[in-house]
């Protein structure tokens, strides 16, 4: 075995200006920027100010990291920058205390929860179509982003006390979402700037906790706290099997919080690429409608027909690949030695799924959009390691199948009932935020005559 090589020698990316390193590069054009860097090597240094920062391009590598070698890793620098808002939320919390509460939230996404949250999915989805007229010029990504809010929203308070909540969440998470990717790739020293990507931020999530905090706390004053079936009620009852432990209020909050940032625009960038991509792809787009035609006819969809809408989940695959998660960091806890590499203890290591997705070792043609790879007879052309759009190991995303019965449920009930023009002349162009998701999506709708 060789002998592990100091960080000196992991290359430098060119380009690094004095002060703020690549920080410029990676506000300007992280999407370009990120991808760009598996051209020196898996491993790369990038500089955010004087902090340097390794970027671990090959998914091998990735797996070490979320997987292999995951108990040597904590939430890096990115999380750090998100405690303001989600405070020691799942996605934030280390250790010993991110076992505890991954227990007890984890039966919020069980499969019979997710059953009875497809009921809430499938109404709010039909509520948008009702709101369409024919004719009517649609932006999909608007019209997504306001469905995945109101759904978790919906999922997570059952009755009138979250309705402040919904409108906090609405005004201030674009806010939030907009400026989180600028905080996280920030050199250090601008901490203390009141620049305007920092004040918007800490305006926004101040206000959406305070929504949240008078939330919570009016459900305990209302005895809102036996399990009424809402993502609240279970984490206002939620007890830790092993320890007995239940969530303080803040906690609640916190968690709260995090599964808002974490679930709403994944899953609206989702959404609204979905019905981008498949209104320039007619092929794949008549698979689709006439799947659905077959399986769910115009009744409301069910939980029943998501497993059964297999091209539909090739579609989401194949937009999940496309447009994925635009940065992930970690730090080490302790001396790690990765691809060769030995790392000391509190080196900040990042990834970008979306840069993973689209490497031509992993995929053949990897910027063509082609559900037909995600089919049976080719899937196995891809490794395992490969793909990795909710992560993996044990901070792999809670949200999964909730967003696979959402997202389900959502294109067979739009595609059932209209057909979705873009407006001519228009690109959209990706705005990278948490995940790249489209500017706009222009769209006019017509119905559909089967
Ligand atoms: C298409 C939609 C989604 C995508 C692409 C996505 C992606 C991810 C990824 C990549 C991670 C891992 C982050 C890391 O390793 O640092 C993650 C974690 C997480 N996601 Fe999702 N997510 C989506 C939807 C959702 C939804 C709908 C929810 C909640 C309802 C959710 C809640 C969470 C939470 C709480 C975590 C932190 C888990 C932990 O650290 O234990 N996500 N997500």
């Amino acid at each position: 075995m060789s002998v592990p090589v100091g960080l000196q020698s992991v290359p430098r990316a060119p380009g690094a200006v004095p002060l703020l390193g690549h920080a410029l590069a990676l506000w300007r054009d992280p999407l370009t920027f990120m991808t760009s860097l598996r051209q020196h090597g898996d491993l790369v240094q990038v500089g955010l100010g004087t902090m340097p920062m390794i970027v671990v391009t090959s998914a091998e590598l990735v797996h070490e990291v979320t997987v292999k070698q995951a108990r040597s890793f904590e939430k890096g620098r990115f999380f750090d920058r998100l405690r303001p808002l989600a405070g020691n939320g799942l996605a934030n919390s280390d250790g010993e205390l991110h076992r505890q509460h991954r227990r007890m939230i984890q039966p919020m996404f069980s499969k019979e929860r997710i059953a009875d949250y497809s009921k809430i999915m499938s109404r709010n989805a039909r509520e948008l179509v009702d709101s369409w007229t024919p004719g009517q010029v649609v932006d999909l990504e608007q019209a997504m982003a306001k469905y995945a809010i109101d759904t978790l929203a919906s999922t997570m308070f059952s009755t009138e006390i979250g309705l402040p909540a919904v409108e906090a969440i609405r005004k201030n998470l674009p806010t939030l979402l907009k400026n989180l990717l600028i905080r996280a790739a920030s050199p250090k020293f601008l901490d203390r700037f009141p620049i305007r990507a920092n004040r918007d931020f800490d305006t926004a999530s101040k206000a959406l906790r305070a929504v949240i905090d008078e939330v919570v706390a009016g459900a305990r004053r209302s005895g809102h706290t036996d399990n009424k079936g809402d993502l609240l009620s279970l984490l206002l009852s939620a007890q830790d099997a092993d320890s007995g432990k239940s969530l303080s209020d803040v906690e609640v909050r916190d968690e709260l919080s995090t599964i808002l940032f974490a679930g709403a625009e994944t899953t609206a960038a989702m959404l609204a690429w979905t019905f981008h991509e498949l209104a320039s792809h007619p092929k794949a787009e008549k698979q689709v409608v006439a799947e659905i035609q077959e399986v769910v006819g115009d009744r409301p969809v069910t939980i029943a027909d998501v497993p059964r809408l297999e091209g539909i989940r090739r579609v989401l695959d194949e937009v999940l690949r496309l447009h994925g998660v635009t940065l992930l960091m970690r730090r080490t806890t302790e001396p790690v030695v990765l691809g060769g590499v030995e790392m000391p203890a509190g080196t900040e290591v990042a990834f970008s799924l979306y840069a993973l997705h689209r490497d031509p070792a992993l995929y053949a043609n990897p910027e063509a959009f082609d559900p037909d790879r995600w089919l049976p007879a080719r899937r196995g052309d891809i490794a395992r390691e490969a793909y990795v759009p909710f992560g993996a190991g044990n901070r792999k995303c809670i949200g999964d199948q909730y967003v696979w019965t959402e997202a389900t449920i959502a294109i067979a009930t739009v595609l059932a009932r209209w057909e979705l023009t873009p407006l001519p002349g228009h690109t959209p162009k990706e705005v990278a935020s948490a995940v790249a998701h489209a500017d706009r999506i222009p769209m006019t709708v017509k119905q559909r005559h089967v």
